[in-house]
Parts: structure tokens; C-alpha cells; sequence
């Protein structure tokens, strides 16, 4: 049997990958580890907790004996690394706990499994899970290659191109087999809703402000998350070792078209006035720094390993509206008084334009 450790299982795409891939894979063993931070819910993993090629153990990667005892524990042969701070506004409000997460962590990560694995790499992965956002803003045309230069804008994404360039460097100074898949803006259940779509998802439902930074007119590239997932199994089973994988969705969207898309499939689902609904969009004070537009060529791994998201933004979208529509209980859990404290600092400064 395989082990695989999992880090940032309980949140928005890890929570997704353990959800597809527990009962997909019963040969596998799967070992979740997460700090449940904030953006971490147990809830979102609940329908595992039973199945026996499933564990979890509550750990912060920034505790290297914690995370040392659990390597030591478990000996996975696999190591899929989500486990990070990952929202750009709140690391503009406060950097430092995504140094420690996204760069101390992933290094502790990193020096668990040398310590384990010693020098006999042979069946074993470290694959690290990073963001587009670290090649920095394009203006209206090209998109992001393996080969673009790092450029990151914000503390979010310095912090996880510090982590990329850690994870490769591991490659060529130790020769531990890592790969590194850089994606594009995921959607889907089980997102915290401080991120753009299950935000405006939940206020338009409860008739809120829809707060759009600045013009609306930045552009984002959208994939399904179980896209996301099957394109990060597909690099652990088949990538080459060092190499990196940009992942996308060819799905260029500004951001106002899709506050515009949320309003209609939510009103239509919900019954509610689609004219009301976008009388709710709120133009705000832009986010500093903010990055234009995000477009990712993923020809690499379409070519060489045949992967392809089977979800359309639309199909997606209305997939995730009806997943949101379905679980108030997830919404109500997650929305404790740490989500409200962020919503009130984040959004009462900014006011209206
Ligand atoms: P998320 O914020 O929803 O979840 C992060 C998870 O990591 C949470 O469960 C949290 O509890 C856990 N965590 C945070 N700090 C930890 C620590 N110190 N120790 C252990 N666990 C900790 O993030 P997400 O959207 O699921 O993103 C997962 C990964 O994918 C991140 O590395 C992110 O950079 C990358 N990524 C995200 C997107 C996206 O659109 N969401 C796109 C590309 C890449
Ligand atoms: P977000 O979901 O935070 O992802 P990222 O910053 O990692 O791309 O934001 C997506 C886009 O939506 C980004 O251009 C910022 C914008 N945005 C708003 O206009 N209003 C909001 O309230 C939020 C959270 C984001």
C-alpha cells in the first residue's frame, strides 16, 4: 500500500483532492495534515473520517518535531503539499504568518522527508502545490509559460515563489524527486468565502453588497477544482522529476463578467430578481499591488500527459451555485467570529467609490 501525506487537507482544494481520491484509491493510504487554521474545516473531510485508507492528524507545518513525529509515524512514500496561507488581501493586512506557513513550513516538510527517506528517493514524490500569481501581472496579451521569470506582487505570492524556488532547489542540491504544478484561480465547494466567487455567491443570496475591487476589468483564468485535482494526481503519477507544470482552465474571465454570471445562475436558482441581484455590485477601493490579469499556457501538461479539464466555467459555476445553495450547514460553520472580524477590517475600510 501507498502512503500519501496530504498537508492542507481541510482546506478549499485539499479538502477536494482527499474527497476524490480517498474512495477512488482504497489501496492508497491517504494521511491528511492540517493546523486548522481558520480557512481549515474538519467538516469538509467528515464523509472520510471512517474509511479505513484514511487518517488525520492535527499538525502546523511550522512545528518541525510535529512534523518530523508524523513523517516518522506514517512513512509515506508521496507527500502532496496544499498546506498554506492563501488569501492575497489578508497577507497584505498581516505578511508574516505566510513567510512562516508558505516558506518555514514547506521547508520543514522538506527536511521531514530527507530525514526519512534518507538518499533512496526510488517510488517517492514531493509534490508541491503553487499558484500562477508568482509570474506576476500580464497586461492584455501572453500568457504564463514554465519558463516566465518570477515577478510576484503581493506577500501571498513572494511567499510561495520563496517556497517554489525551495522545493527545486531540493531537487538539484539533494536529488529528491519533487514536482511543482503552478495553477490558475480554482472554484467549487467547500471555499472559504472570503475568495471572490463563494463570496459573492453568499451575498447575493442574503442581499449584501457585492463588493468589486476597483473597475471589475482584471482578468483571472478559472478551473473547476476536481480539475485541479486530477491534474495534481496525474503529475504525481506521471511528471517528470524536477520539472514544473502550469495548470489552467483557458478560461479568461474579467472579474465583473463574473460577478455578472453569479448574479444570474444564483437568481435563477434561488428565485430571485437577476436585475436586483446586480444592483447589489458595489465598486470598492482597488486592492494595492493588484495584478491585471493572470492567462496560463498549460500545453505542457495537456502534451505530455494528456490532461484536460473536463469542466466549462459555465457547467462549473452553476456546479458550485447548487453545491453552495445545498450546505448552510458547511456556510454556518465556517463562518465564525473570525470570518466576521475579517470581513468587518477588510471591507469597512476600503467604502464605496
Ligand atoms: P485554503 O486557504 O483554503 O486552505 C489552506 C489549508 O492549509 C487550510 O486547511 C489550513 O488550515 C491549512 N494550513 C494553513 N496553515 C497551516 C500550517 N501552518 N500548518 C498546517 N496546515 C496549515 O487554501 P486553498 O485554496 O485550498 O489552496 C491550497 C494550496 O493551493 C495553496 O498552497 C495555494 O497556494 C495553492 N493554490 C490555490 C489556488 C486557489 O485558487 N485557491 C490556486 C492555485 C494554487
Ligand atoms: P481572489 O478570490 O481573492 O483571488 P486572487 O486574488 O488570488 O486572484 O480574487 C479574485 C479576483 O477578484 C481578484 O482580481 C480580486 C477580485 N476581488 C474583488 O473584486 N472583490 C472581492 O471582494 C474579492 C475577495 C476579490
Amino acid at each position: 500500500m501507498k502512503t500519501v501525506l496530504v498537508t492542507g487537507g481541510c482546506g478549499f482544494i485539499g479538502a477536494n483532492f482527499i474527497n476524490h481520491f480517498v474512495p477512488q484509491m482504497p489501496d492508497t493510504h491517504f494521511v491528511n495534515i492540517d493546523k486548522l487554521t481558520y480557512a481549515g474545516n474538519p467538516l469538509s473531510v467528515a464523509q472520510q473520517q471512517n474509511e479505513p485508507n484514511y487518517s488525520f492528524e492535527q499538525v502546523d507545518i511550522c512545528d518541525s518535531d510535529a512534523v518530523n513525529r508524523v513523517f516518522q509515524k506514517y512513512a509515506p512514500d508521496t507527500v502532496v503539499h496544499f498546506a498554506a496561507e492563501s488569501h492575497v488581501d489578508r497577507s497584505i493586512h498581516g505578511p508574516a504568518d505566510f513567510v512562516f506557513t508558505n516558506v518555514v513550513g514547506t521547508l520543514h516538510l522538506l527536511e521531514a522527508a530527507r530525514a526519512l527517506w534518507k538518499n533512496d528517493f526510488s517510488d517517492k514524490k514531493f509534490h508541491h502545490v503553487s499558484t500562477d500569481e508568482v509570474y506576476g501581472s500580464l497586461g492584455d496579451e501572453g500568457k504564463f509559460m514554465e519558463s516566465t521569470p518570477y515577478d510576484p506582487s503581493s506577500p501571498y505570492s513572494a511567499s510561495k515563489a520563496g517556497s517554489d524556488h525551495l522545493v527545486r532547489a531540493y531537487h538539484r542540491t539533494y536529488g529528491m524527486p519533487v514536482t511543482v504544478t503552478n495553477c490558475s484561480n480554482n472554484y467549487g465547494p467547500y471555499q472559504f468565502p472570503e475568495k471572490l466567487i463563494p463570496l459573492m455567491i453568499l451575498n447575493v443570496l442574503e442581499r449584501k453588497p457585492l463588493p468589486v475591487y476597483g473597475k471589475g476589468e482584471n482578468v483571472r483564468d478559472w478551473l473547476y477544482v476536481t480539475d485541479h485535482c486530477d491534474a495534481i494526481m496525474t503529475v504525481v503519477a506521471n511528471g517528470k522529476t524536477g520539472e514544473t507544470y502550469n495548470v489552467g482552465g483557458n478560461c479568461e474571465r474579467s472579474n465583473i463578467h463574473v460577478v455578472h454570471t453569479i448574479c444570474e445562475i444564483v437568481s435563477e436558482l434561488a428565485k430571485l430578481n437577476t436585475e436586483e441581484s446586480k444592483s447589489l455590485i458595489t465598486y470598492v477601493t482597488d486592492r494595492p499591488g493588484h495584478d491585471f490579469r493572470y492567462a496560463i499556457d498549460a500545453t505542457k501538461i495537456q502534451s505530455e500527459l494528456g490532461w484536460q479539464p473536463k469542466e466549462t466555467f459555465e457547467t462549473g459555476m452553476r456546479k458550485t451555485v447548487e453545491w453552495y445553495l445545498g450546505h448552510p450547514e458547511w456556510i454556518t460553520d465556517v463562518r465564525s467570529g473570525k470570518y466576521r472580524e475579517w470581513i468587518d477590517q477588510n471591507y469597512a475600510a476600503r467604502g464605496e467609490k
